[in-house]
């Protein structure tokens, strides 16, 4: 009846088997990286109650947390600090004592095998919330340098197996790598958040961190949405500064970006499903409106095609356990 119907691409659709077999992006829990919570103390483990579902861990329960997703098949996790004290300069971050410092030890010690990771900034150490130092009400970019780099100290002495800084700074990775370099963890890696956006879906993370800026925003050294070939840029300067691993942030909303970038280089590339993105799911999940495990391993997957090695994501417990039972 229509002769001319000749490609019928539905043809390789009709079974389950038919489409496993022609899958092209495959998620594994080791793509998945678990953002954690660190709160000083022993014993706490206290619900976010800008995300659900995540935890403000002590150290202690952060090792029974990492070992938890390590058993599920998910290979690192990236520690955040809720620091005791806050000051101009974000002098608590670098403390050898510090939650995150803490938690690397007890995590390292519950499962040695794990990577951790360490988000290096110091909105979570500064009583005014900025990334960096102020002067003024601008944030000073050189200024910043050294204390990013003691802060990536600080967690290299604790036995952390990669740092992540996330400020937005020019030229902080290769302060970090040359101050690293020089105390002798010239075989650190350094994980970028290279291309970074300012954008509003880091809302719940900035509650559960307690790191939103006390006056004006993070325009002036986190990346404008509305530029796409900056990103290439960035990314470029950080390769040439010793960055090892390079991320883009957020994900789903930015899967443009997280393509343009895998084509523009070769370095292993995260991507960061952010808390706004994680807390959108959430409401719709909540809600009744979308499925939660066929919701959540779309927009993963999604990420993985768009080109992402490495998704760091707040649903990598859940994502782990869903992956294995689809084996
Ligand atoms: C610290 C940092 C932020 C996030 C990761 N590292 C907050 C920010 O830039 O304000 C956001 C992560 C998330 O929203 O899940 N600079």
């Amino acid at each position: 009846m229509y002769p001319e119907l000749i490609a019928r691409p539905r043809r390789l659709r009709s079974s389950a088997s038919i489409r496993e077999m022609l899958r092209e992006v495959y998620l594994r829990p080791a793509d998945l990286m678990y953002p954690l919570f660190i709160v000083p103390g022993w014993g706490i483990k206290k619900p976010i109650p800008s995300l659900a579902g995540q935890f403000h861990l002590s150290p202690d329960m952060a090792a029974e947390a990492a070992a938890e997703v390590f058993a599920l098949g998910v290979k690192s996790v990236l520690l955040f600090g809720l620091p005791e004290k806050k000051d101009p300069v974000g002098a608590s971050g670098a403390d050898p004592e510090g939650p995150v410092q803490t938690a690397i030890q007890a995590i390292k010690k519950a499962v040695p095998e794990i990577v951790v990771a360490t988000d290096v900034c110091l909105c979570e150490y500064t009583d005014h919330g900025h990334c960096g130092l102020l002067n003024g009400h601008y944030v000073d970019n050189d200024a910043t340098l050294p204390h990013l780099a003691g802060q990536a100290l600080s967690h290299a002495r604790a036995g952390a197996d990669m740092v992540a800084p996330s400020d937005m700074m020019d030229g902080r990775v290769g302060a970090i790598r040359s101050l690293l370099d020089s105390e002798g963890f010239c075989r650190l890696p350094i994980m970028s958040y290279s291309v970074k956006y300012a954008g509003a879906f880091y809302g719940p993370f900035r509650d559960a961190a307690g790191s939103a800026p006390q006056f004006g925003d993070r325009r002036s050294y986190q990346m404008d949405p509305a530029r796409r070939r900056e990103a290439r840029l960035e990314v470029s300067l950080d390769l040439a500064e010793g960055a090892d691993i390079v991320m883009v942030k957020p994900a789903g909303l930015y899967l443009d970006i997280i393509r343009d970038v895998r084509e523009h280089c070769d370095a292993p590339l995260a991507a960061y499903q952010v808390s706004g993105e994680y807390a959108m799911l959430m409401c719709a999940v909540e809600a009744g409106l979308i499925s939660e495990r066929a919701g959540a391993l779309e927009t993963l997957s999604s990420i993985k095609r768009a080109g992402a090695d490495i998704i760091i994501t707040y649903l990598a417990p859940k994502a782990a356990q869903w992956l294995r039972e689809d084996f």
